[in-house]
């Protein structure tokens, strides 16, 4: 099939490499120059593992090629992709559509013969309806369709979540659009994933729904973390309890400093506005946004606990700054609130992070950034885990307790034990494993904790 991708942002590019990769000729079409260039040089404009192999071998093989303009491309598609962004509008929180709606209007000037129009960036509910309006308004007779393809794809393992994924949700108003869909995923119905066929609405709500369980799920575990910070039980073993039952399911359920990223805040904050504006609240997902939102403040907060109190004049070692591990997206990174909260409690900050700096470089100001994590622990007080990348996973304790003056480790991702990093030598602090960092006194009664809870100023 020829397949038009209009926006070849992070879920333009991967799929479109995806979709070229499963046979068919796909055209990724930006406005930004710079960027097609870069791309037509084999440089990627993102770090995301595997996709400048996957996207050379498509481009060598003729089934991937970049364009600014989608004139030629549009004319002869089967099917036009729309993945061009729907950031956070300001002021009020929904998603803003201009870029979508722009897209659909240049792409219904230009379709020839019937063609399917599918959103794949995440859109509010409706949004399908707003896009065949605007098409038939400006070309009133195409032969057309709007269809909702939602995709789910995670930084950094985008690739494998595109080629095997749980499954493919397509939302469609007709039996000829269905189709389409259909025979663009054949590759992957050969190897039968679940295709979940459903009207259009349905299918763009199914994203919402599915980033907002996902991130009420994180918001939940880490609420549980805290009353286990206070209570003395841990976390962890309570994750794999209720995780090993199928029905809650073991994923998702790892304590940390809050969810970050491009999707869930994003994503639910728009869920939330669409359900106000129809009088039809998801309060779970108000109160989800609100404690994710007050958990990032409060990391802060507990870095400087752990430092016995002030952190002003001490030098704070951060390992990580992106929101999660293999990527180099900042976006509503726990690091935009942690770090300068730090700096504003008068601590300098040493940072690391192994693809990361560059952004951070833009988003954060007053941080010394070094080469490497032995560069940012150097002459450090304490030091602090912000993200979970493989590289910090095996670091030498020892040598850190040796070079930190506080000799303190707070692992804002529990990929440490308290035994091995006392063991190290290094006084280590992590999220509601208290059984490990500071054991309740035994025959202390819970309901005694609240009060003491109090006096430590928690
Ligand atoms: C997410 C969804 O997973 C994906 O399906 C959707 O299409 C886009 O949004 P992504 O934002 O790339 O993908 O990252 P993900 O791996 O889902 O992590 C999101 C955030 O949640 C990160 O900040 C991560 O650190 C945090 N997280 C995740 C936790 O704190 N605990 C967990 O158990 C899992």
């Amino acid at each position: 099939m020829r397949v038009v991708m209009i926006g070849t942002g992070y879920v333009g590019l991967v799929s479109g490499a995806c979709f070229a990769d499963f046979g068919h000729e796909v055209i990724c079409i930006d406005k930004d120059a710079g960027k097609i260039a870069a791309l037509e040089k084999g440089v990627m404009p993102i770090y995301e593992p595997g996709l400048d192999v996957l996207v050379e071998t498509n481009v060598r093989a003729g089934r991937l090629a970049f364009a600014t303009d989608p004139a030629d491309a549009i004319k002869g598609a089967d099917v036009v992709f729309l993945a061009v962004g729907t950031p956070t509008r300001r002021g009020d929180g929904h998603a803003d559509l201009t870029y979508v709606y722009a897209a659909a209007e240049e792409v219904g000037r230009l379709i020839e013969g019937y063609t399917v129009i599918v959103t794949k960036s995440t859109v509010p509910v409706g949004t399908g309806d707003e896009v065949e309006e605007i098409i038939r308004r400006v070309a009133p007779e195409a032969d057309f369709d709007v269809a909702s393809n939602p995709e789910f794809l995670r930084e950094g393992a985008a690739i494998r979540d595109f080629k095997i994924p749980d499954r493919v949700v397509v939302g469609a108003e007709t039996e000829r659009a269905f189709a389409a869909l259909r025979e663009l995923y054949r590759p992957l119905f050969l190897n039968e994933t679940p295709i979940v066929a459903v009207n259009r609405r349905t299918a763009e709500l199914t994203k919402y729904a599915a980033n907002a369980f996902l991130a009420t799920k994180i918001a939940f575990i880490n609420e549980i973390a805290d009353l286990c910070d206070v209570v003395g039980a841990n976390v962890q073993q309570v994750a794999k309890g209720i995780g090993l039952d199928k029905r809650i399911g073991s994923k998702f359920l790892h304590a940390g400093p809050g969810y970050g990223g491009s999707c869930f805040p994003k994503d639910t904050l728009a869920l939330s506005r669409t359900a106000h504006q129809v009088a039809s609240p998801v309060t779970i997902v108000d109160s989800v946004i609100a404690a994710n939102d007050r958990r990032k403040e409060r990391m802060a907060e507990l870095i400087v606990r752990a430092a016995g109190g002030s952190v002003a004049g001490k030098t704070v070692a951060v390992l990580g700054l992106t929101f999660k591990p293999n990527t180099d997206d900042m976006r509503e990174a726990p690091s935009l609130v942690v770090v300068p909260a730090l700096i504003n409690a008068g601590a300098a900050v040493q940072a690391f992070d192994p693809e990361g700096m560059d952004e951070a470089r833009k988003h954060i100001e007053g941080v010394t950034y070094a080469e490497n994590v032995q560069g940012a622990l150097k002459g450090a007080d304490l030091a602090v885990i912000l993200t979970e990348w493989d590289q910090f996973r095996a670091l030498d304790l020892t040598a850190m307790a040796g070079e930190l003056k506080e000799r303190l480790l707070v692992d804002l991702r529990n990929i440490y034990t308290r035994a091995e990093a006392e063991r190290a030598g290094l006084t280590y602090v992590s999220i509601g494993r208290p059984a490990m960092d500071r054991p309740v006194p035994l025959g202390a009664k819970v309901t005694d904790l609240a009060e003491e809870r109090g006096a430590r100023g928690r």
